[in-house]
């Protein structure tokens, strides 16, 4: 290679086989520093984030969204700092936010790009409280479970991207927050920085009694399905008539590569919506990309974040390297907060 400086990249070299995205999956390779021609800017990216709903990219087949090929770069929202700019809207040193995915450099002619707003305390919050995952809440609460005041809404992952933004916005309607998460650390965190009233430690031993007691108490009005499994299992019995049901993820089930034991639950579920008329929606939290709900969604994040209402949490990783060992670290349950890679200053 010349001189000149290289496009660290990192590219997906083979599907995963475990079902679990493991970090091998990806390698990191160099390309040729992309140039900035008329019309365009050059990007070095700052920030990335790591999520798990990205998954599905790595998949042959996926319903959701084009797969990343073979020998792609891995693809995952980004933000980064314009270093040339031939582009009558940029100048060098604007930061900016888009979906880049996980290399050093990418140029731009602006038409996937956009300046990240100066007044946002962080950047990286574009990748999480007022990104994606923070959408997909933001739509959770706002439309598809509705939660009032008084309810009582459960989510797991209390500590994910979704389920931190879900708890807290949850709060500021007065409604209960049941949570669960794998650590009492984490729990402990959720209840004494968010105000989440129950967290339930999935580890510990006596998780099972915990769970009934916890959602025999007051019933569940909203239930905000991340990771289904054993929480969801425990909150059945315990549905409200009429409560809502938000299916953002699976997380418990992409390890899996059989049913979990005591088989399939569909039946169970299936007979707990008719019983008690409980209404289920599905999330794709970029379906509201572009929509008055985002339009509201940044302006109204924006102001909970400033007024101190909104406290993201970030597990900040450093260099583009640990990008696929995060990855893999999000179904091993080690982030603390919302993934982000920290790869340039
Ligand atoms: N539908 C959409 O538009 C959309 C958008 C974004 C995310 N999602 C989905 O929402 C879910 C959460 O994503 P996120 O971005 O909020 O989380 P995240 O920041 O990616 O964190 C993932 C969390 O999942 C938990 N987890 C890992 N393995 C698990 C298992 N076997 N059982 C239960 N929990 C497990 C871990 O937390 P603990 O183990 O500590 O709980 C981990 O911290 C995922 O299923 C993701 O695919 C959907």
């Amino acid at each position: 290679m010349s001189n000149k400086v290289a496009n660290r990249r990192i590219v997906l070299a083979e599907r995963p086989r475990y079902i679990i995205p493991t970090a091998n999956v990806f390698r990191m390779t160099e390309a040729t520093m992309p140039e900035a021609r008329a019309g365009q800017v050059l990007i070095r990216t700052t920030w990335l984030g790591v999520d798990s709903y990205l998954y599905s990219r790595l998949q042959r087949d996926s319903q959701f969204a084009v797969p990343v090929n073979i020998g792609d770069v891995m693809v995952g929202a980004t933000v980064g700092r314009v270093e040339v700019s031939n582009h009558p809207d940029y100048k060098a040193g604007d930061i900016v936010h888009g979906f880049w995915g996980w290399q050093d450099y990418t140029v731009s002619d602006g038409s996937d790009i956009e300046k990240v707003d100066p007044e946002i305390p962080r950047a990286t919050y574009m990748l999480g409280a007022l990104g994606i995952p923070g959408l997909g809440a933001y739509a959770v609460i706002n439309e598809l479970v509705r939660v009032q005041a008084g309810e009582t809404l459960a989510v797991g992952n209390a500590l994910g991207g979704i389920g931190q933004i879900v708890s807290q916005l949850a709060k500021l309607k007065g409604a209960r927050v049941l949570a669960a998460a794998s650590t009492t650390e984490k729990c402990r965190y959720a209840k004494e920085h968010w105000g989440v009233d129950v967290c339930i430690d999935r580890s510990a031993k006596d998780f099972l009694p915990n769970a009934q007691t916890e959602f025999a108490k007051a019933g569940v009005d909203c239930y905000v399905m991340l990771a289904g499994g054993r929480v969801l299992d425990m909150a059945l019995p315990y549905f409200r008539a009429n409560a809502r049901i938000a299916v953002c993820g699976m997380m418990s089930t992409y390890g899996l590569s059989s049913l979990p034991p005591g088989g399939d639950r569909t039946v169970l579920l299936m007979t707990e919506i008719m019983r008690r008329r409980l209404q289920i929606r599905g999330l794709v939290s970029t379906d509201y990309v572009g929509t008055p709900l985002a339009a509201q969604f940044r302006k109204e994040m924006k102001e909970y974040i400033l007024s101190g209402k909104i406290k993201p949490l970030e597990h900040i990783v450093k260099g583009l390297e640990q990008a696929p060992e995060t990855m893999q670290g999000l179904f091993e349950g080690r982030n603390f907060g919302k993934a982000v890679i920290h790869v340039a200053d």
